[in-house]
């Protein structure tokens, strides 16, 4: 089983790619995947969405391959949003504009929100409203909301690192169990995306 750790704030040394990595190692500390990969959208390194890319253009294939192939080998996802204005980034919006239900169908992904102040609720809210309708990823009731992020899990208070590893801890438990459970229904033989290519 992959996981794939998706850190979609387009900043250079961001807050979400710090919490991507540490939830990275703890998964591996854990044993829970075989293979955990982060994917970082610092500094855009996917362009906006054109429609060439429905044309099946050489330049959007070749620097799609190796992200397409990641995602499509993944059981599993975490997104880390910060919260920007009240919303996800544009480059995670991107992301969902350029990835479909060949790489991301049928998955259960982990929202974990981030914010350098109190916030971070709205970007819980716009993912499980507006991301997933035709990609059909499937986030799990559960989610994160690290709040205070600077200061957070970087042992400068001990009793807030220590609640926040715990319910980091388990998060990551059942999504993995969402991911063994979820797996059945991807081989059921009841998933038709050529019938039903778009959600509803
Ligand atoms: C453009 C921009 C808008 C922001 N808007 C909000 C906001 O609406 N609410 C909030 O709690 N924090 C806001 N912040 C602060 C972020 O929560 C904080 O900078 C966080 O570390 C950003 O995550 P990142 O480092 O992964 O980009 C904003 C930051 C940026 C750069």
């Amino acid at each position: 089983m992959n996981l794939t750790i998706i850190s979609g704030s387009h900043r250079s040394n961001s807050q979400s790619a710090r919490i991507s990595h540490i939830m990275k190692k703890r998964v591996e500390e854990l044993s829970l995947f075989d293979e955990v990969n982060v994917l970082d959208l610092a500094n855009n390194p996917l362009p906006l969405w054109d429609e060439s890319i429905w044309e099946g253009s050489d330049e959007w294939k070749a620097l799609l391959a190796p992200w397409r192939a990641t995602l499509k080998a993944s059981d599993a996802f975490i997104v880390v949003t910060p919260e920007w204005h009240g919303m996800v980034p544009a480059a995670l919006k991107n992301f969902f504009l350029i990835f479909g239900a060949i790489q991301l169908g049928h998955k259960p992904a982990l929202i974990t929100s981030i914010s350098s102040n109190i916030g971070g609720t709205y970007p819980v809210q716009e993912l499980r409203s507006s991301s997933y309708k035709n990609n059909r990823i499937c986030y799990i009731p559960e989610h994160l909301i690290l709040r205070n992020v600077e200061s957070l899990l970087t042992g400068e208070n001990s009793e807030e690192d220590k609640y926040y590893s715990a319910r980091i801890d388990y998060n990551l438990n059942l999504l993995t169990e969402y991911s063994k459970g979820l797996a059945l229904v991807r081989n059921s033989g009841a998933v038709d995306h050529k019938t039903w290519p778009n959600g509803m």
